[in-house]
């Protein structure tokens, strides 16, 4: 295994944010890591676990070692009549996996195309989109314990998905690496899902009645390209911040006074309402405010548009939370991790 010194890791974040790691290096199996785990290095250290990088604002330099995760592989596990378990390598690429998937026609997971990231990162925060989360198709993952290096496998239930949430976000943040994600994907009689409104019209406007998992997919990346920009031009992590949820009365209360006020009923008492929407409402979409700004197309995303730094956009997604505060009395939490 090699160390680096002063590694760059402005190409191993979407962002695009230059930010150096005192030491750096990449990982390609669980011996490995478990071989890192035991090393002065690693003990001496503070260590930074990094995927595709699509999720992380680098707000300062890392004096520490970063490990990114290499872990290859896609591998079938088991299958029977309707679905096949496929084992799938961390660093393997998000996208690159599902449209393995799409080829392979195993079906479940094409209303994820597109999302930037890694396999491995995937399940930390219960990836979604456009009606489908991870945790639908998830089986189970294999995780290496930082403190002993010794594997554990987490069922779906021990993962504790929420909305953008799990166990390695919450009780075991920094414990541990997943190294590998089995999903269960369907063979057959896959569950096309077009819920989302934008999907369907898509589709009609192709003409397409019946759609396959691939009609799907590409639908899914055709609507992400006209909203989202492309990370290899413009600098960006998705969506900076989660979409809220507020307690129905307040909803109702803010619909008298903001008639338009989108929101979609999550239990009895509860309302989600669209973080773009609301900044948007505060006049923050299109921003330009020297190399960063909020994206033109979808108010949630906030960019770098070229030599941008993490700290400025840390002080616009701080303002940012504050408009919302003083406008409409809902706290935006970020979806993105800062360091
Ligand atoms: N909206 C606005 N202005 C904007 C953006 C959105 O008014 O600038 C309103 C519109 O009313 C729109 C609604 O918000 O109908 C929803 O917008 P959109 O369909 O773009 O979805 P989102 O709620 O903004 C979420 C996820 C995305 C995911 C899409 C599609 C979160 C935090 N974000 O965005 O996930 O792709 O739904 O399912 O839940 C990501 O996590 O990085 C990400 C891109």
């Amino acid at each position: 295994m090699t160390i680096q010194k002063e590694v760059s890791l402005k190409s191993f974040n979407t962002f695009g944010l230059e930010s150096h790691a005192a030491l750096f290096m990449e990982v390609h199996s669980i011996a490995e890591m478990q071989s890192i785990i035991t090393s002065e290095t690693f003990k001496n250290n503070e260590v930074m676990i990094l995927g595709g990088g699509s999720n992380i604002l680098l707000t300062r330099d890392f004096n520490g070692l970063v490990i990114r995760n290499q872990i290859a592989g896609i591998e079938i596990i088991s299958e029977d009549e309707d679905h096949v378990f496929v084992k799938v390598g961390g660093g393997e690429v998000w996208h690159e996996f599902v449209l393995h998937a799409i080829d392979h026609n195993w079906g479940g997971i094409e209303n994820l195309s597109l999302i930037p990231g890694t396999v491995g990162a995937a399940p930390m925060q219960n990836i979604g989109a456009y009606g489908i989360e991870i945790k639908e198709v998830f089986e189970s993952l294999t995780a290496v314990d930082l403190k002993t290096g010794e594997t554990r496998l987490f069922n779906k239930q021990e993962c504790q998905f929420g909305y953008r949430e799990s166990i390695f976000k919450l009780e075991v943040k920094g414990q541990y690496f997943i190294a590998d994600v089995t999903f269960k994907l369907t063979k057959s009689n896959h569950k096309i899902n077009t819920s989302y409104g934008a999907i369907k019209d898509v589709l009609n406007e192709r003409g397409i009645s019946n759609p396959t998992i691939k009609d799907v997919s590409d639908a899914v990346i055709s609507i992400r390209q006209s909203k989202l920009p492309d990370p290899k031009e413009i600098g960006n992590s998705g969506s900076f911040f989660k979409n809220p949820t507020i307690d129905k009365i307040d909803y109702e209360g803010l619909k008298i006074e903001f008639p338009d006020i989108p929101g979609y009923v999550v239990s009895d008492n509860e309302v989600k309402v669209p973080a773009g929407w609301l900044i948007e409402q505060c006049g923050w979409k299109g921003l330009k405010r020297g190399e960063i700004g909020v994206h033109k197309n979808q108010a949630l995303v906030l960019v770098n548009y070229g030599g941008g730094k993490g700290n400025d956009i840390a002080d616009l997604s701080k303002e940012i939370q504050q408009s919302v505060i003083d406008k409409f009395g809902i706290e935006l939490t970020p979806e993105v991790n800062f360091i």
